[in-house]
């Protein structure tokens, strides 16, 4: 049994954790108990979602639970009561708690409220200002897809674009693996100093440049996201001007190894952050990330409800 653990960024599985869900998200469907039978996993979204809500949704239908999808503004996390108390009224109902708030400090009120009551359902953060581990998981799922699982420290993924909460856990992910990153952003939208200190004290190299033709040259993969991330809409014109120069398209993409390929959480802004001639070619993943979405959820709360991949009947589908 693994333990049941609070998922707020995707360090919080520890390496044995990642690799475990790593396992169960590759495992015959069919092959994992119905760990949620009869339990309700409660899904707040504070900001909207396509790809979260539905694979959660959906993965937690495979394990034999029910999805109860929350608006925000209905729960009011923080303003009709205290987030942590969402969180006690919830575990009344459901084995888990994912949610997707404005502030990563609400998931980590609820957690201590949870912790204070030895209550025991996790919460998993469904993408907040800080993290995105959910997309992270699929995302290691999918280079380990199409590299293989072995020789990881051999390859070299490039993050073009804002050093947001999908760049942070994407290279939390990829040092947990051992996987050489590098970022590039513009001048005051790259990492922090303590972003770059958590990323390489897990072991993996991490290069910071404010240039993205130095970001992608020899590598393998390059990921990018949106400029103006939910929640920065004021900021829109002023980014789109700050990132000007940073668009991942094909003349960018000829200084990348033969065969790299290109990465994209979604939703995607053909024009801004990535041409439609790359988000849509063939060296492009992104249609599988988005599968994996619902794999990697699979495994992840198979994860947390403490399914042990050894206890397994493997013939997974990678
Ligand atoms: N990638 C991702 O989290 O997509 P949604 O915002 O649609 O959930
Ligand atoms: N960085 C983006 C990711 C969307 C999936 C955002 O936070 O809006």
């Amino acid at each position: 049994m693994s333990a049941l653990r609070h998922v707020l960024d995707i360090d919080d599985l520890g390496t044995e954790g990642l690799s475990a869900v790593m396992a169960l998200a590759t495992a015959d469907p069919a092959s994992l108990p119905p760990v949620l039978e009869g339990q309700g996993v409660a899904l707040v979204f504070e900001k909207p979602s396509n790809r979260s809500r539905n694979s959660t949704e959906m993965a937690t239908v495979a394990l034999g639970g029910h999805p109860v999808y929350i608006q925000g503004h209905e729960v009011g996390l923080d303003v009709r009561e205290p987030a942590g108390d969402v969180a006690l009224t919830l575990a009344c109902y459901h084995s888990v708690l994912c949610a997707r708030v404005i502030d990563h400090g609400s998931l980590v009120r609820m957690t201590v409220a949870l912790d204070a009551a030895d209550a025991t359902v996790p919460v998993i953060n469904l993408l907040s200002d800080v993290a995105h581990p959910c997309q992270a998981l699929a995302d290691l799922l999918t280079i380990r897809q199409h590299f293989g699982t072995d020789g990881l420290p051999e390859r070299t993924v490039a993050y073009v674009g804002d050093a947001n909460n999908v760049w942070r856990s994407l290279a939390i992910a990829s040092s947990m693996v051992g996987m050489p990153t590098r970022v590039a952003s513009p001048v005051g939208f790259g990492p922090t100093d303590s972003d770059v200190a958590l990323v390489r004290s897990f072991g993996g190299d991490l290069v910071v440049t404010t240039d993205p033709t130095e970001a992608v040259e020899g590598v393998d993969a390059v990921y990018t996201d949106v400029w103006t991330s939910m929640g920065q809409e004021a900021e829109a014109a002023a980014r789109l001007e700050a990132f000007r120069g940073f668009e991942v398209n094909e003349e960018l993409m000829k200084g990348t190894r033969e065969g790299a390929v290109v990465l994209h959480c979604l939703p995607a802004h053909r024009g801004e952050e990535i041409s439609a001639g790359v988000v849509d070619g063939p060296r492009s993943l992104v249609w599988q990330q988005a599968t994996n979405r619902m794999h990697a959820m699979r495994g992840l709360l198979a994860w947390v409800r403490g399914v042990d991949v050894a206890s397994l009947d493997r013939g997974g589908h990678q």
